[in-house]
């Protein structure tokens, strides 16, 4: 874990002098193998994400298929790891067989998640297709919800299944011959939330999701099952009771355990908003607590002998992101969840993949919500689209941060805010691959850089640093159609030996690329 020490607050609010700090760096002080999935993507039949967003048909911008070619190019350059499909909260009244066959054939339906009518014309193939097109791997979640365990099953058949039988005919049939062999299925969908159809109570939830990841691994073994972890944290929920009955319950069919997690700053409180990734860090130590009791206490079913194997689960952040602006009912209907993203924001983004990074060994999923309009780092009209500035930071991780995650020790200047005690005002995380040391810094200072010294304890500066450095001209800064002022600006600077002072402006986000021998 990222250590941080209280040192005093250097200067005023504005002015000129520098803060300084310290980032220590061990090659054999490290958190674990980074799983390139956590910097992974989410589409929902919502708003304008998929209609609209990523799926266009008819519009000049969009091939054959109704992919927006512009926006294609956008995701593909996002390097998009894992895409999650169809919900979310849809998927909790999702059939799936409304979505194959001939797109003129497939039937409307009330879609009430979120409002509207959903024409099913985007469905397994055409999601499927999409992730082909983009190099990402598929994670489907399923509707435990109001779908039964039958229909949960034979979608995986349909989608996974080989042998001779009608489902598998009937893709055949539709046009795909070879299986895709999807491995990521989500057993629903914040099935604690009094919002979900279908909600049902943990034990309720946990005892049928159960009997849907038996009846998944017997039509095929190699799925990864995702079971859906608390997120509702409103005050009086027993979020962590949630966690303890699923874990209980799950523990030799689940592989991941899915935990949600949206900020906002709705006080207009830059100083504790930016902060707020400590509390990502809290809900995964948490969480991480509760999966190694769970699993300490498995025992073997027919001899009731306690087990003692290698198997593993993991979290699966599988929805993240800042969300407070277009929010509510008020939001139902067509453009809806439309937030309008500023340079803070892409700071909170920023400091969430630091805390994914951190905890690299208990984090294997994680998807941004959403990819387009809906929450988004891409934002499109008919005409076009521009990058939001969230954006940014999740490509820059995406692009780069891979191998190990270091256990990076951070000695920084600190503040107190509404919510946290001893807030670093720099974050940080960093990974190595083979000599490719990659540093994530956050500079949560609004007015001031900070100076900091970074040091290698067992390795050298190799040569010329890349610096990728995202900011604008103040923290609330915004791009839109047409104007793009907060973006990345690269720099080189060179270093040598085994440390580099390095001074990172105020509220910015800074990714240092250095080979190092
Ligand atoms: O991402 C928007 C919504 O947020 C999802 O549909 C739901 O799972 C969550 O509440």
């Amino acid at each position: 874990m990222q250590a941080s020490t209280a040192v005093p607050l250097l200067g005023h609010p504005g002015s000129a002098a520098a803060a300084t700090a310290g980032i220590q760096i061990h090659s054999g002080r490290h958190r674990g193998d980074i799983d390139r999935k956590i910097f992974g993507n989410f589409i929902e039949h919502l708003g304008r994400c998929i209609t609209g967003g990523i799926f266009d048909e008819g519009s000049p911008l969009s091939d054959k298929e109704g992919f927006r070619k512009d926006v294609m190019a956008a995701v593909k350059n996002l390097d998009v790891p894992l895409l999650r499909w169809p919900g979310g909260n849809f998927s909790s009244n999702y059939h799936w067989m409304d979505g194959i066959g001939p797109r003129d054939k497939r039937p409307k339906r009330l879609e009430m998640a979120w409002g509207t009518v959903e024409d099913n014309r985007f469905g397994t193939h055409e999601f499927m297709d999409y992730i082909e097109q983009i190099g990402a791997e598929p994670y489907i979640c399923l509707n435990l919800g109001t779908g039964s365990w039958s229909e949960a099953q034979q979608w995986i058949e349909y989608v996974n299944g080989s042998q001779d039988t009608a489902i598998v005919q009937a893709r055949r049939k539709n046009g795909r011959d070879k299986p895709w062999k999807v491995k990521y299925w989500g057993l629903g969908n914040e099935m604690d939330g009094y919002w979900q159809m279908g909600h049902r109570s943990a034990g309720d939830y946990a005892a049928f999701a159960l009997e849907a990841a038996k009846l998944a691994k017997l039509t095929d073994p190699d799925v990864k099952l995702i079971a859906a972890g608390a997120s509702n944290f409103r005050a009086g929920s027993d979020w962590i009771g949630w966690n303890r009955v699923v874990l209980e319950t799950l523990r030799d069919y689940a592989d991941y355990i899915s935990l949600h997690m949206y900020v906002g700053n709705p006080d207009n409180d830059y100083a504790d908003f930016v902060a707020s990734p400590i509390e990502m860090d809290q809900k995964i130590d948490i969480l991480a607590g509760l999966i190694n009791a769970a699993m300490s206490q498995r025992v073997d079913p027919r001899t009731g002998v306690p087990m003692h194997d290698s198997r593993k689960l993991y979290i699966a952040l599988d929805e993240w992101n800042v969300w407070y602006r277009a929010r509510g009912d008020s939001q139902r209907g067509r453009r809806i969840l439309e937030e309008h993203y500023n340079l803070e924001d892409a700071l909170v983004v920023a400091g969430f993949l630091n805390s994914l990074v951190n905890h690299a060994d208990v984090v294997k999923i994680a998807n941004l919500a959403q990819l387009v309009n809906v929450i988004a780092p891409i934002f499109t009209d008919e005409k076009g689209l521009f990058l939001q500035t969230i954006y940014f930071p999740l490509q820059l991780f995406a692009a780069h941060v891979k191998g190990t995650s270091l256990d990076v020790l951070v000695t920084s200047p600190s503040y107190d805010s509404k919510r946290f005690n001893k807030i670093p005002y720099i974050d940080a995380s960093a990974s190595l691959a083979g000599q490719d040391l990659v540093l994530n810094v956050v500079n949560r200072h609004r007015d001031q850089p900070i100076e900091v010294e970074i040091g290698l304890e067992d390795r050298h500066f190799g040569g010329g640093v890349t610096v990728s450095e995202v900011n604008g001209p103040d923290i609330k800064a915004q791009n839109d159609f047409g104007k793009s002022v907060v973006g990345v600006r690269e720099t080189t600077v060179s270093a040598s030996g085994s440390s580099l002072t390095y001074s990172f402006a105020p509220h910015s986000f800074t990714q240092l690329r250095v080979k190092t021998a």
